[in-house]
C-alpha cells in the first residue's frame, strides 16, 4: 500500500471546494496514510478548523505567529516532518505565491521551507484557470517540480459556469498522491513522442571544407533532455556538435540540412515537434567531390548557393503535422515582427525568438533571453540558464498538450 505509514501534510486554502477535503482526509485516513492539517484564512471561511482537525484527529495549523505551535513544532519542521504536500484545494492565488516564492502566511511559507514533494490539486473559476497569470504560473510550478492533479472540466460548485476548474474527486486525488509516491517525478508526457531538432548543419563545400554557424547545439539538446524527463519519446536530430548527447533520448546525427529533413520525416508521427537547430539557409549547389586546389595564376573560385530545404516550413505544413510544432527564430534586428511573420509562414503554434546580436552572447553561450511568441499573443521571459528555458518550455508542452 502506497499510502499506508506516509505522513501528509495537507494544506487546505479558501476555495468553496474546501468542504471537499474533509472526505478527503478520510479517504488517506483509511488507506493508512496520517494527515496534519494547514488552513489558510480563506480556507476557515469555507469549513471549520473544529471539523477538519476531527477527522484527521491531528492538530490543526493556521498561524505563522501562533506561539504555542511555533514552540511545540516550528514552521520550518512542519514543512519538513512529513512525506508530501498536498494542496487540495490549491487557489489561483495560493499558486501565484508559491510560483514567486511569496511567505506571507503559513501555508506559503510551509511552501517555501519544504524540501518534499508537492501536489497541488488546483480549484477555480474556469476563466481564472485559462488566465494567462494562472498559465505562466502553473508552468514555473510545473518546471519547480511540482505535481498536479486537475483540474477537472465540469459544473462549478458555483453554478452557472462550466470548464476546466472543479477540483479533481478525493479518489482521483488520492491516487495521484499514491502515484507521485510510488513513480517518483510525475510523467505528463508518457506515451508522447517529440522530434527535436538542434546544433548547426555543416554544408560541404568540398570534401574538406563546409559552410557552418555558431549554433552549439546547447538550447535543443536540453529541450530533447527536458521533454524526456517528463516521459516523451524523443528523438533528437543532430547536427555537429561538441557537446555529449543527451540521456534517455534516441539521437540521430546528421551533417547536412537535407540529411536533417530525412531524419525528422522519417521520424513522424510525433505529437511534438520543436525544431532548434540553426539550418544553413543555403547549400553550395555543386559541391565539389575532390578537395578544390589553388593554383598559382587562376581565378579565385565563386560558391554558387542553392536553398535548403525549410524543414520546420515542411513539418508545419505536413499531412502528419504534430499537434504541437514550434520553431526557434535566431533574430539580429526586428525579434518580435520577424518572429511574427516566421509563425505563419512557417505553420507553427509557436515561435521561441531570441535576438543573437553578437553582444547577447546567446549564440554558442550558455543563457538565453526568449520572447514566446503565439498566435495569441506575446511573452517575455527572464533571462534563464538554457536547461531552465528548456524545462519550462517543456512544461508548458505538456500543459498545452493536456488542453489539445
Ligand atoms: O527562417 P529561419 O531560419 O529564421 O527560421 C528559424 C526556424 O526554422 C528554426 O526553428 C529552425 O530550426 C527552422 N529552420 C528549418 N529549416 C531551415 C531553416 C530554418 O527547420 N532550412
Amino acid at each position: 500500500m502506497a499510502l499506508s505509514g506516509k505522513r501528509i501534510l495537507l494544506i487546505i486554502s479558501g476555495g468553496i471546494a474546501a468542504y471537499k477535503s474533509l472526505d478527503l482526509i478520510r479517504r488517506l485516513r483509511e488507506r493508512g496514510a496520517s494527515v496534519r492539517p494547514v488552513m489558510t484564512k480563506g480556507a476557515q471561511e469555507f469549513v471549520t478548523p473544529l471539523a477538519v482537525g476531527a477527522l484527521a484527529a491531528d492538530h490543526v495549523f493556521v498561524d505563522l505567529f501562533s506561539r504555542q505551535d511555533e514552540q511545540d513544532i516550528g514552521h520550518i519542521r512542519l514543512a519538513r516532518d512529513c512525506d508530501l504536500v498536498l494542496i487540495a484545494p490549491a487557489t489561483a492565488d495560493l499558486m501565484a505565491k508559491m510560483a514567486n516564492g511569496l511567505a506571507d502566511d503559513l501555508a506559503s511559507t510551509l511552501l517555501l521551507a519544504t524540501d518534499k514533494p508537492v501536489l497541488a490539486a488546483p480549484a477555480m473559476n474556469p476563466r481564472m484557470w485559462a488566465h494567462p497569470a494562472t498559465r505562466r504560473n502553473a508552468a514555473t510550478l510545473r518546471a519547480d517540480g511540482v505535481h498536479f492533479v486537475g483540474p477537472m472540466a465540469g459544473e462549478m460548485a458555483e453554478g452557472g459556469e462550466a470548464g476546466l476548474g472543479r477540483m479533481a474527486e478525493p479518489l482521483e486525488i488520492v491516487a495521484a498522491t499514491e502515484a507521485v509516491f510510488e513513480g517518483g517525478r510525475h510523467k505528463p508526457l508518457a506515451g508522447r513522442k517529440a522530434i527535436v531538432t538542434s546544433g548547426p548543419t555543416h554544408e560541404p563545400i568540398d570534401p574538406v571544407r563546409y559552410i557552418a554557424n555558431r549554433s552549439s547545439g546547447r538550447q535543443g539538446h536540453a529541450i530533447a533532455a527536458a521533454l524526456a524527463k517528463l516521459g516523451a519519446d524523443v528523438t533528437l536530430v543532430s547536427g555537429p556538435v561538441t557537446i555529449p548527447d543527451p540521456i534517455g533520448v534516441n539521437v540521430v546525427h546528421v551533417e547536412r540540412a537535407e540529411e536533417m529533413r530525412d531524419a525528422v520525416l522519417a521520424a513522424l508521427p510525433a505529437d511534438i515537434a520543436v525544431m532548434v537547430a540553426a539550418v544553413a539557409d543555403w547549400r553550395v549547389a555543386s559541391a565539389a567531390d575532390q578537395k578544390l586546389k589553388k593554383h598559382p595564376g587562376e581565378s579565385i573560385p565563386t560558391l554558387a548557393l542553392t536553398e535548403n530545404p525549410d524543414i520546420l516550413k515542411t513539418v508545419g505544413h505536413h499531412t502528419m503535422r504534430p499537434k504541437l510544432v514550434i520553431g526557434f527564430a535566431a533574430e539580429t534586428q526586428d525579434v518580435e515582427s520577424n518572429a511574427k511573420a516566421k509563425l505563419e509562414r512557417k505553420g507553427a503554434d509557436m515561435i521561441v525568438a531570441n535576438d543573437v546580436s553578437p553582444a547577447t552572447g546567446i549564440m554558442g553561450g550558455s543563457r538565453n533571453s526568449v520572447k514566446l511568441i503565439r498566435h495569441d499573443g506575446v511573452e517575455q521571459w527572464p533571462d534563464l540558464a538554457k536547461e531552465e528555458v528548456a524545462e519550462r518550455l517543456a512544461a508548458l508542452i505538456a500543459e498545452k498538450l493536456r488542453l489539445i
